[in-house]
């Protein structure tokens, strides 16, 4: 089969031919449409997981994937051949991901069915993404009329936050580059906070200005420790604070009364139907701004500038 590989930590993705991979037992086979692309897959590759889950070289990256059930394994009675699923994938030993035309995986892993209305395309860019924003709004407990900023709201995960937030009736504040302020607005952001070159303001110096209450709810997606404990400054007693990359200090937040930290997405396959569901009743839109051939995973993984998700066509 046709495979993205690396064949060693932090090596250059290039094509390559592997062997298709076999259902065992407790597994199914899929025929691979579409693999969304994460920065995680870049952060594999770089060998943020070497010396903590096994690694097989060489390494077919990509965590994401949507196709079709080719093969059922023994055991298996919850898919049948034919059926669309998708997937979030993170299985020992690392390497055998979705960027490729095949991937055999556990029946009982985040997999779940593609209802007619969801294209294959987009239901590769919801599993990582969509099921940390849905895991953030539950942790955090977005309620109405809540004021909520998210800062990294034009990725994937915040493209997603932006929805899920206005569905929940808060007040959304999201940050953009000015070029992107349309979009935000049109995803449901309430207020968008320009940044940038030419903006000379941080994103908390901008909302002090603008919300000098405070905000309720921080969902950081980007910023290193020090810029997270400035926007964490915007947060009132009794509201909650959340960083994707390991930037919060929880003991800081506890003494001013903030709940939340760091947060690890643990969503499986229960978030990702619910997701599946708002996708295909149009409640979410799935914000796909780049759908590549597998062939050019090179030139799309790691990139920065995302709006919204990139999505390998198989
Ligand atoms: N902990 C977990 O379980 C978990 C789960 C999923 C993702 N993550 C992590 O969360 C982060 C976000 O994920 P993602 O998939 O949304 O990434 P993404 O799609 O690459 O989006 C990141 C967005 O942030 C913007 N950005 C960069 N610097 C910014 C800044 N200083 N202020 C405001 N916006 C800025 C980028 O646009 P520009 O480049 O144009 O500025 C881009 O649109 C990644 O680091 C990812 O690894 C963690």
């Amino acid at each position: 089969m046709r495979a993205i590989v690396v064949r060693e930590f932090g090596a250059k993705p290039e094509t390559a031919d592997m062997p298709i991979p076999e259902a065992g037992a407790g597994q199914v086979l899929i025929q691979l449409e579409a693999a969304g692309v994460n920065p995680f897959d870049q952060r594999i590759i770089d060998g943020f997981l070497n010396g903590r889950l096994p690694h097989d070289f060489p390494l077919i990256p990509g965590t994401d994937g949507a196709g079709t059930i080719a093969a059922v394994g023994a055991g298996v009675d919850d898919f049948t051949l034919g059926d669309r699923v998708v997937g979030k994938f993170l299985i020992p030993p690392i390497g055998h991901g979705t960027f490729a035309e095949y991937i055999a995986v556990p029946h009982d892993s985040a997999l779940a069915l593609v209802p007619d209305e969801v294209t294959s395309v987009r239901a590769a860019a919801l599993p990582t993404a969509g099921i940390t924003a849905l895991d953030l709004m539950r942790a955090a407990r977005v309620r109405d009329g809540q004021k909520m900023l998210i800062v990294g709201a034009s990725g994937g995960v915040g493209s997603y936050l932006v929805q899920l937030g206005a569905l929940a009736g808060a007040h959304v504040l999201a940050t953009a580059r000015p070029d992107d302020t349309d979009r935000m607005i049109r995803l449901g952001a309430t207020e968008v906070v320009n940044y940038g070159p030419a903006i000379p303001a941080s994103v908390a110096d901008s909302v002090r200005t603008t919300d000098p209450g405070g905000i309720d709810v921080l969902f950081d997606l980007v910023s290193a420790p020090p810029v997270f404990a400035d926007n964490a400054g915007l947060v009132r007693s009794g509201g909650a604070a959340f960083s994707t990359i390991g930037s919060a200090d929880e003991a800081a937040l506890r003494a001013r009364g903030i709940t939340g930290g760091n947060l690890e997405s643990s969503g499986g396959a229960a978030e990702l139907r619910e997701l599946l569901r708002l996708a295909a009743t149009g409640d979410l839109m799935v914000p796909i701004s780049a759908m590549p051939p597998l062939s050019e995973a090179a030139e799309v993984l790691g990139a920065p500038g995302a709006r919204g998700k990139t999505v390998l066509v198989i």
